[in-house]
């Protein structure tokens, strides 16, 4: 399913790192619904076998590859294996990322450095590499996922400073690429956008649980509405736009109810299914300062 037209990225090859699950399967699904060949990979074989039975078994449209995108070793060989077995690289997706809800005093510098090795390193790698191998001769549009980070992140300051260097990360290289005929944004997606992959990432914090009342829109997102956002970028109708950050996020991120409270009388009919409300930072917090 999709908004945009069938057949719209027919011809066209799309790399999706963490392309199995949650909002990067959310985006392989409508790639592949606009007959785009599609190459997802994950560090989790298993992850990428299931998911491939279940979208698309034909495997000259989807191809999966097991990749740590820490690894620069494994990242040069899914950019090779990506333009050896689809014949080229039209689109990047770096989706693939992680985090673990911490306070900084808590926090190691071992968990640290994971978050922003995959989260930063990995996506610029993964730039790095499709740029070399592919887009520097033949162009190409690279979509990087971030996160909410705009006013900070707290219990997540290690995505959040990763998160806000792939933004400008993006910003450079969209300089940087442009003669090469290369276009790169970014994607923010709200804390609100529910999938179980992300609800299960956050333990038992329940994070899902009482957002609403944070969001000018009171309902939650969906991995869809996040990638509709992504074809858009892909698409020529995005032609003009590169170094770009969309946030999908119901406006969340601009929203204080200390300056404007928009009462839960306004609930919008929440229509894909997942009627569940999201704990915000601040009940993160003492749920947090409670358990210590
Ligand atoms: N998704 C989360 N972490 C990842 C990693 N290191 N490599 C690929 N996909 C990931």
């Amino acid at each position: 399913m999709s908004v945009f037209r069938p057949g719209l990225f027919k011809g066209k090859v799309a790399l999706v790192t963490g392309g199995a699950t949650g909002i990067g399967r959310a985006i392989t699904e409508e790639l592949l619904a606009l007959e785009c060949r599609v190459v997802i990979a994950s560090r989790k074989e298993e992850r990428l076998r299931n998911a491939v039975q279940e979208m698309c078994p034909d495997s000259s449209t989807l191809k999966a590859r097991v990749c740590n995108i820490r690894n620069e070793t494994q990242v040069k060989d899914l950019i090779s294996f990506t333009v050896s077995e689809m014949g080229k690289l039209d689109f990047l997706i770096n989706n693939g990322g992680g985090q673990f809800p911490s306070g900084v005093s808590e926090m190691t510098l071992k968990g640290w450095n994971a978050v922003i090795d995959t989260n930063l390193n990995g996506t610029f790698l993964m730039c790095q590499e499709a740029h070399r191998q592919w887009m520097a001769q033949h162009g190409g549009v690279i979509v990087n996922i971030i996160a909410d980070m705009f006013r900070g992140f707290p219990l997540m300051a290690h995505t959040g400073a990763a998160r806000a260097a792939v933004e400008n990360l993006t910003k450079s290289l969209s300089v940087e690429w442009a003669e090469d005929g290369v276009r790169i944004n970014a994607v923010a997606p709200g804390s609100n956008i529910y999938s179980p992959t992300a609800a299960s990432n956050y333990g038992d914090l329940k994070i899902f649980e009482h957002v609403r009342e944070g969001i000018p829109m009171k309902r939650l997102g969906t991995p869809q509405e996040v990638s509709s956002n992504v074809c858009f970028l892909l698409s020529p109708g995005a032609a003009f736009i590169t170094g770009a950050t969309f946030k999908v996020d119901g406006g969340a991120s601009l929203y204080s109810y200390l300056n404007w409270k928009i009462g839960d009388e306004h609930d919008q009919t929440f229509e894909h299914g997942y009627p569940i409300k999201i704990l915000t930072h601040f009940d993160l917090l003492v749920d947090i300062k409670n358990r210590r």
